[in-house]
């Protein structure tokens, strides 16, 4: 079915980014599953095919934060599902003794993402447009 809409989430092998996955695929979407940790999302994407098909729902592996994982991602999931309408940029951690890794993964893993987004789906390059969701804490927009 070319016109099932196909969203990628990322970091949705556990926590909110699967619940995200849970919501897109009751709701008809076609789900790719992207997630650094590659076991734990291939256990999560067979649970899913068993309640929600096998067609629906793929997985890759795959480091936000490095720019040619991100193109590799876009391009395994357009040869699978042929399209990409939604990016949700859920990918995050908190590791206070790193702060160096939490830019790479929370600030510049979704910069990439943002900007690969834009390469794959923008109209002004070719693309059928889409949505980019960006995850935040409910602490990122209050004043000091
Ligand atoms: N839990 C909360 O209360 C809360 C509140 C505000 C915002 N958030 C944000 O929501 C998002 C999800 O939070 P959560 O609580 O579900 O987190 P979680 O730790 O349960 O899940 C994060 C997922 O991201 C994956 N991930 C980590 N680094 C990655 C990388 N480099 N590349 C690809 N995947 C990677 C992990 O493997 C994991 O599956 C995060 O961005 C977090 O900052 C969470």
């Amino acid at each position: 079915m070319p016109d099932t809409l196909v969203a990628i989430v990322t970091g949705g092998s556990q926590g909110i980014g699967a619940a995200i996955c849970i919501e897109l695929l009751k709701n008809g979407y076609r789900v790719c599953i992207a997630d650094i940790q590659e076991l734990k999302a291939i256990e999560f994407t067979n649970e899913q095919k068993s309640v929600y098909g096998e067609e629906n729902i793929t997985t890759i592996c795959c480091d936000v934060s490095k720019e040619s994982d991100y193109i590799s991602l876009f391009e395994k999931t357009l040869k699978k599902f042929k399209r990409v309408d939604v990016l949700i940029n859920n990918a995050g951690i908190i590791l206070e003794e790193n702060p160096r890794k939490c830019l790479e993964v929370n600030l510049l893993g979704t910069l990439i993402g943002c900007h690969t987004a834009l390469k794959y789906m923008g109209k002004s390059k070719g693309g059928n447009g889409g949505t980019v969701i960006n995850m935040s804490s409910s602490a990122a927009p209050s004043p000091l």
